[in-house]
C-alpha cells in the first residue's frame, strides 16, 4: 500500500482530517503503521531483534505498540492510538478501525510463557471491524467481518460477522441488524443496589429495636424522612437526597 493510499484512507475515515499535510504531521496512527510496515519487512527477513527495535522506536514516538510479526491488512486506521497494543500473532483484516487504548492481546496464553512461542495467541479481526476505545480482545479468537466492538468491552470468544458486541465479558447484542440479546446488565450497579437494600433493611431493624426499647428513632436515611412531607414520588425524592440513588438511577436501576 502506497503512502498516498494510507493518507487518503485516513482522510476518508476521519472527518477531523482536513489535509494530507495534517495527516502526515499529526496522525500517530499513520506514523505507527508506516513504522510497522518497515519493522514487519525486517521481521519477515528474520532480522527479529532489529525489527523489534524499530517497533520499539515506533512505540516511543506514537504510544502505539505493534509487534512486527503481526499481520495487518490494507486501509487500516488507528485513530488517536495512544495505548494501543497489537500482539505478535494478531491478524487484522482490511478496512479495520481501531481507537485508542485497544488491546489485541494473548489472553490466558500470556501465562504460558515461552511454551506458547510460535502458537497463535492473539485475535484475528475480519474485514471492516471497528474496535472502540479501551476495548480488549484477548486470545486467538476470531472476530468476523464488519463486527463492531463497543468501547470498554472485553471480548474473549469468537464473534460472528455483522455483529455488535458490548460489555464485560463481551456479548453479541445485534447480529445482521437484529437485536439478539437484552440490555447488558450493569454488574457493579446491581452489587451496589444489593448492598443498599441490605443497609435499608438493617436500618429498619435497628429503628424497630430502638422503638421497642424506647430510644428515639435514628435518622439513617434522610430520604425516608423527606418523603413524608412532599408530593414527590419516593423515587424522585430519594434521588435528590442520596448520591447512591443518583448513581443507581443513572445506571437505570
Ligand atoms: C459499538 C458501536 C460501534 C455501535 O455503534 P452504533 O452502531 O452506532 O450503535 P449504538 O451506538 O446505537 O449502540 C448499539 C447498542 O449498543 C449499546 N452500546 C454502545 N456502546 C456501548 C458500550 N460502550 N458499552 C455498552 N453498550 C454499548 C448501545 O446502548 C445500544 O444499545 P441499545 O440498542 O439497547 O440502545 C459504538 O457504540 C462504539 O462503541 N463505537 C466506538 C466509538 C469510540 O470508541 N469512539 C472513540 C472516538 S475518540
Amino acid at each position: 500500500m502506497s503512502l498516498k493510499e494510507e493518507i487518503d484512507n485516513i482522510m476518508n475515515k476521519d472527518p477531523a482530517a482536513r489535509s494530507a499535510l495534517e495527516v502526515v504531521l499529526c496522525y500517530p496512527g499513520f506514523h505507527a503503521l508506516i513504522i510497522y510496515r518497515i519493522a514487519n519487512w525486517f521481521w519477515l527477513k528474520r532480522f527479529y531483534t532489529f525489527a523489534r527495535l524499530i517497533s520499539h522506536i515506533g512505540r516511543i514516538q506514537t504510544g502505539i505498540e505493534i509487534h512486527p510479526g503481526a499481520q495487518i491488512g490494507k486501509r487500516v486506521f488507528i485513530d488517536h492510538g495512544m495505548g494501543v497494543v497489537v500482539g505478535e500473532t494478531t491478524i487484522i483484516g482490511d478496512d479495520v478501525v481501531i481507537y485508542q487504548g485497544v488491546t489485541l492481546g494473548a489472553g490466558s496464553d500470556a501465562r504460558g510463557g515461552f511454551k506458547t512461542r510460535g502458537k497463535k495467541r492473539h485475535p484475528t479481526l475480519g474485514k471492516g471491524v471497528i474496535v472502540g476505545s479501551g476495548a480488549e480482545i484477548q486470545g486467538p479468537v476470531i472476530i468476523g467481518d464488519n463486527v463492531q466492538v463497543a468501547s470498554g468491552s472485553i471480548v474473549l470468544k469468537d464473534v460472528p460477522e455483522n455483529s455488535i458486541v458490548v460489555g464485560v465479558p463481551g456479548r453479541v447484542i445485534y447480529q445482521d441488524g437484529k437485536r439478539v440479546d437484552g440490555p447488558v446488565p450493569d454488574i457493579e450497579a446491581q452489587a451496589i443496589k444489593a448492598l443498599k437494600d441490605q443497609m435499608t433493611e438493617l436500618s429498619h431493624k435497628i429503628n424497630a429495636l430502638m422503638a421497642a426499647t424506647g430510644v428515639s428513632e435514628v435518622q439513617v436515611n434522610q430520604s425516608s424522612k423527606n418523603k413524608e412531607n412532599s408530593e414527590m414520588t419516593i423515587d424522585e425524592q430519594s434521588i435528590l437526597n442520596d448520591p447512591v440513588d443518583v448513581f443507581l438511577h443513572g445506571a437505570g436501576i
